[in-house]
């Protein structure tokens, strides 16, 4: 599938942002090894979600979905899970597939992990490692997927200093600690992503956070419920750039998930002289939601501070097309974490941007960006996403600042995150065809 995006400035309205990717992916996770339903509103009906869905299914879990965003778990219990039959197909979800190495770790059956192209190529060894000390027998091909995992015949918690900042793998093992004799604790290098946490104390489950650590004690039973899913910070972070980048009267984002550990990149557009108002803040499942008024800004460039790079992961594609749109040159490191991502995004990133005529420097943990604030700061041109969902969207969002229309390869990724983001982008008035 491929786009054409044309020029466009006005940018306006009221946008609503698809359910949080992380935290579907947990509610059902957790929904279905706790006991009685979950019932889940607000779930995010993408590919990546309906991978680990389906995996569900096909471990025994009776899963119902009245809606597309709407999904009841009638979950199993910690020990309820059954053998699959076939090996599990992950499509493009690192996160799922790194989540359930953490899950099936401590299961008394067999089973493979698989997925899409993508994915068959990203690191598994971050978690595996950690996982083998625990008692696991889990097994990676060459450190990628196929991970190949065989009946546990007992876990024990392990104290563990993570090297990266990674969200999947403390989530992996924390999940693993759930079937562990003992206290499992990571420790993080950096704050990462807290969903995890968040949403194992909704389920009942005890989880001490001191400092940087985080300890679970193993068998602790979970009990479904209610849980709502608030809108993606990480989805909503393409219309925060567009509305800045736009001319018109603002854009409002409704119900967005303000969870500290996602927002970084918030800070950062506040550092550059975005004007964005938060409303008031509520408390969904555990999680802060807010509804956001982005209204068009002039960018400073900047250079990221380290602090924010973790917290800002996901974000950094369309954080370059904004430097790009800034007055000066803006500079990211210590971000080498981008180039394990669904693609490699700094290269993949780099060589949009230079396509488009912006001046920009690769550098093996990040990218130097020279903007252009005045005018436009893109000039026509192809851009191959290299089925990169977070690319695709943001070059999308690209056109508001370019002088003609840019071509954009290999976007079928985008269901993987944000289904209707055509739709919704035009809706926002980004010319977006398909
Ligand atoms: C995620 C964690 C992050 C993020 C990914 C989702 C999660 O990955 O990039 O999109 O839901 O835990 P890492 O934990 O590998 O940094």
């Amino acid at each position: 599938m491929n786009w054409r995006a044309l020029p466009g400035e006005q940018v306006g309205g009221i946008v609503q942002i698809p359910g949080d990717k992380s935290i579907s992916h947990r509610a059902l996770m957790f929904g279905g090894i706790a006991s009685g339903r979950t019932e889940i509103s607000g779930f995010l009906a993408s590919a990546d979600c309906h991978a680990t869905l389906a995996a569900l299914v096909a471990l025994g879990v009776r899963i119902e979905q009245p809606e597309p965003t709407r999904v009841v778990v009638n979950g199993v219990g910690l020990h309820g899970l059954q053998a699959p039959a076939h090996a599990l197909d992950m499509g493009n979800a690192g996160t799922a597939m790194r989540l359930f190495m953490g899950l099936l770790a401590g299961q008394r059956f067999d089973s493979t992990l698989i997925g899409d192209r993508s994915l068959m190529r990203r690191p598994m060894e971050r978690a595996a490692s950690p996982l083998r000390q625990m008692g696991a027998d889990i097994a990676t091909t060459a450190g990628c997927p196929p991970v190949v995992i065989h009946a546990a015949r007992r876990l024990v918690g392990i104290d563990y200093l993570m090297p990266v900042a990674s969200a999947q793998v403390k989530s992996a093992l924390l999940i693993a600690g759930l079937y562990a004799d003992g206290m499992t604790r990571v420790t993080e290098p950096a704050p990462s992503r807290d969903h995890t946490e968040r949403m194992l104390a909704g389920f009942g489950v005890r989880v001490d956070r001191s400092g940087s650590s985080i300890a679970l004690c193993g068998g602790q039973p979970l009990q479904g419920g209610a849980l709502q899913v608030p809108a993606d910070f990480s989805s909503a972070a393409f219309f925060l750039v567009a509305g800045l980048l736009g001319s018109g009267s603002g854009l409002t984002l409704r119900r967005v998930g303000m969870n500290p550990t996602r927002t970084g990149l918030l800070d950062i557009l506040r550092l550059m002289g975005a004007h964005i108002e938060i409303g008031a803040a509520a408390e969904q499942n555990g999680e802060p939601v807010a509804d956001m008024l982005v209204l068009p800004s002039r960018l400073r460039a900047l250079s990221v501070p380290l602090s924010l790079v973790a917290l800002a992961i996901d974000e950094f594609p369309v954080f370059f097309i904004a430097a790009a749109c800034a007055d000066g040159v803006s500079e990211l490191r210590g971000a080498e974490e981008l180039r394990v991502k669904e693609s490699d995004r700094l290269a993949t990133m780099a060589a949009g941007l230079g396509a488009l005529g912006v001046e920009c420097e690769l550098l093996a943990d990040g990218m130097r960006i020279r903007g252009r604030p005045d005018g436009p700061a893109f000039r026509a041109g192809r851009i191959d996403s290299r089925g990169d969902h977070r690319v695709a969207m943001s070059f999308a969002v690209a056109s508001l600042r370019a002088a003609g229309a840019l071509e954009i390869s290999d976007t079928a990724n985008v269901s993987t995150s944000f289904p209707g983001f055509v739709q919704t982008a035009n809706l926002a008035g980004i010319r977006l065809h398909t």
